[in-house]
């Protein structure tokens, strides 16, 4: 039997950060031998906030070559970049003549996007829509929403729907987009009386989902909320880091229930360290002895030692053009295929055909 096909993308806007790593990257490397996995950079979507040129390119190599280093296996699974399949712009094409534009202007991700394009704050619990969409068709500034931050999820659709992928691990935050995901290929299938896309799924990798916190007090690590320890940060700036963790004055009584921030810190030794540290540091919470300077200490070297060995890998990768390029070519060949094969039959089903 073939294996079931796992798809996900990450849009190329910078260094892959702890969060990325243990929410993602370490669990696709091990699912690598089980499932027909493809793995790609969104380099396409990443487009939709308009980064420099020089950067784009740059911030490609590096998520490449971190994913390289992190033990993604471009022999096991594929690896690819998204703006080396252009099938799947053609497709992209295809599919929004079966989007709404309202539906899209509804997705939360929209909202937020254009909300910061416009440089407007969030608007508070209830506000209505009417308003907020005046200000996107109104606006006459040099600012504004551009259509492929609405076309988003159907380019999402897309890179799912034309590898027929089934399981899609993402984030919370796309959860939307794949239910979106969802509903255009029934719309695809109903409207053309076919049974042709499968309908994509999140990837469930059992157990609780890993907490991966920031440094900043509250709330998960995350490249908007400058709060991240990057798998690249050498020594000095990652220790810098972790020291300057926000904590709080420290348990008054034995037993005492923990702050956020000092919980957050917790979750991320939990991580890195072993069990006996972790409850090195519980014990000595539980009895007020705790420094959270020692604390903070034997976080930031647990932490390189994980980051240590991928650090210096994205290094020797990074300085490999040939590598980098074969991989890039070979993965590029092999989604390639199968996106040509669904591009082909959707022009087909569609009624676009060959004289
Ligand atoms: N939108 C996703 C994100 O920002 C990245 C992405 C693009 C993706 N295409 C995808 C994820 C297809 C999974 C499948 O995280």
């Amino acid at each position: 039997m073939s294996k079931e096909i796992v798809l996900s993308g990450i849009r190329s806007t910078g260094n892959l950060h702890l969060g990325n790593y243990y929410g993602a990257l370490r669990k696709f490397v091990k699912i690598q031998d089980d499932y027909d996995c493809r793995f790609f950079i969104a380099d396409l979507h990443a487009l939709t906030t308009n980064p420099d040129p020089n950067d784009l390119h740059a911030n490609v190599k590096k998520i490449l070559a971190e994913y390289l280093a992190a033990g993604i296996d471009p022999d096991k699974a594929t690896i690819f970049i998204q703006s080396d399949v252009p099938e799947i712009a053609e497709m992209y094409l295809l599919l929004n003549m079966h989007v709404g534009i309202g539906e899209l202007m509804r997705t939360t991700s929209f909202k937020d996007k254009a909300r910061k394009a416009l440089g407007i704050s969030a608007p508070a619990e209830g506000d209505d829509d009417e308003a907020f969409e005046k200000q996107i068709i109104g606006s006459e500034t040099n600012k504004r929403v551009n259509a492929g931050l609405l076309t988003y999820p159907t380019l999402m659709a897309v890179d799912i729907l034309i590898q027929k992928a089934t399981k899609v691990p993402v984030g919370k935050d796309q959860l939307q987009h794949l239910e979106l995901t969802r509903r255009f290929a029934r719309r695809f299938n109903s409207f053309y009386g076919v049974d042709y896309f499968p309908e994509p799924y999140d990837f469930d990798f059992g157990g609780a989902p890993v907490k991966v916190p920031g440094l900043d007090g509250s709330g998960k690590m995350g490249k908007s909320e400058g709060n991240c320890i990057y798998l690249v940060d050498d020594p000095k700036v990652l220790r810098k880091k972790v020291m300057r963790a926000v904590t709080d004055e420290g348990p008054q009584t034995p037993n005492s229930p923990m702050s956020e921030p000092v919980a957050n810190l917790f979750s991320l030794l939990e991580l890195t360290s072993t069990p006996d540290v972790v409850k090195h540091f519980r014990d000595a919470y539980a009895d007020c002895s705790i420094r959270y300077g020692d604390l903070k200490k034997q976080l930031a070297e647990d932490i390189l030692a994980v980051t240590t060995p991928i650090r210096d890998r994205v290094n020797d990768i990074l300085a490999d053009d040939d590598y980098l390029r074969r991989v890039v070519k070979q993965g590029a060949e092999k989604a390639r295929e199968s996106a040509a094969r669904t591009l082909a039959d959707v022009r087909e089903i569609m009624g676009i055909r060959k004289f």
